[in-house]
C-alpha cells in the first residue's frame, strides 16, 4: 500500500526556480541543482541538435526525425535520469526514441550518456508530454512508456496526474494500431487510477492474463532511479501494459 508520508516530498509545491502551470498537464520542477560546466555545455551545444521543435509542424512520419533509418518510434514520458531510455535505445538501434523530460538536470544527465555512448537514436523534448502528444501525427508511435510518474497522492492534486481521460485519448490518437502504452508505478492508488482510466477508454485493452503479468517487469526491463528507491523503501512496483486497438 502507498505510504503517503513517504511521498510528502513529491507532493510539495514546486521550488528551486520551479514553475507550475495549469493549462497543460505539467506541474513540477524544471530547474534544480546547478549544472556542472560540461553539462551546461551539452545543454547549450548538443541539445539543440537533438531537441524537437514543436513550434514547427511535425514531419509526416516521426521516423524522419532520425539520421539513420529506424523502423518505428517510441516515446518515454518523464525519463528522469534516463536509465531506462538509454538502455532501450542502446538495445534497439533500429528504433527511434523520443525522450520527454522538463527537468533540466534529467536532460543534462541523458545528454552526458548520449555523448559517452555515441547514441544516435534518441531525440529529446524538454517540456510537457501533453504538448508533444498534441504535436505528433496520428498513429505515429509504436509504444509510449510512463515510468514512475509523479504520483500526486493527495485527492485535491489528482487532476495533476499525467493519466487523465484527455491524455489517454491523446495517446490513443498517436499510437499505431497494435501499439502499446506501458505504465509502471509503486503507488497502488495511481495504478488503480490508471487501470480505471484505460479500461474505460474504448481504444485500449489491458494485456494481463495472470497476476505475474502485472507483478513482474517485462523481460529486459531496466530499473530506474525511482524504481530502485521504491524497492529500497519496501514498495513493489506494478507493471501495466495496454494494447491500442486496430
Ligand atoms: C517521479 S519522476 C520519475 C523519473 C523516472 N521515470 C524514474 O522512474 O526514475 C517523474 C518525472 O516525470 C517528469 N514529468 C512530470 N510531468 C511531466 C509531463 N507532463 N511531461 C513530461 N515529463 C513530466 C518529472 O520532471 C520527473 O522527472
Amino acid at each position: 500500500m502507498m505510504n503517503a508520508a513517504r511521498h510528502h516530498d513529491r507532493d510539495a509545491p514546486p521550488d528551486d526556480g520551479a514553475i507550475a502551470h495549469g493549462q497543460g498537464s505539467f506541474f513540477g520542477r524544471r530547474k534544480g541543482h546547478k549544472l556542472r560546466a560540461h553539462q551546461a555545455d551539452l545543454i547549450e551545444h548538443l541539445l539543440p541538435h537533438l531537441a524537437l521543435d514543436i513550434a514547427s509542424p511535425a514531419p509526416a512520419s516521426l521516423t524522419e526525425l532520425f539520421d539513420d533509418k529506424v523502423e518505428d518510434v517510441r516515446l518515454e514520458i518523464g525519463f528522469g535520469g534516463g536509465e531506462h531510455l538509454v538502455a532501450e535505445a542502446r538495445a534497439f538501434a533500429n528504433i527511434g526514441f523520443i525522450g520527454c523530460e522538463p527537468y533540466v538536470n534529467g536532460m543534462a544527465k541523458i545528454l552526458t550518456q548520449i555523448e559517452a555512448h555515441n547514441i544516435g537514436n534518441i531525440r529529446l523534448f524538454a517540456g510537457d508530454a501533453a504538448e508533444l502528444l498534441a504535436w505528433a501525427p496520428s498513429q505515429s508511435m509504436r509504444r509510449i512508456d510512463l515510468i514512475h510518474p509523479d504520483p500526486w497522492p493527495k485527492r485535491r492534486h489528482w487532476k495533476r496526474r499525467f493519466v487523465q481521460d484527455a491524455t489517454v485519448a491523446a495517446m490513443a490518437r498517436v499510437l499505431k494500431g497494435g501499439g502499446e502504452f506501458r505504465f509502471v508505478s509503486d503507488i497502488d492508488d495511481y495504478c488503480a487510477w490508471t487501470l480505471w482510466h484505460l479500461m474505460r477508454a474504448p481504444d485500449f485493452t489491458w494485456l494481463a492474463e495472470r497476476a505475474s503479468d502485472w507483478q513482474a517487469p517485462w523481460p529486459d526491463y531496466t530499473m530506474t532511479r525511482y524504481g530502485a528507491k521504491a524497492e529500497r523503501e519496501g514498495r513493489r512496483a506494478t507493471y501495466l501494459r495496454f494494447r491500442r486497438a486496430g
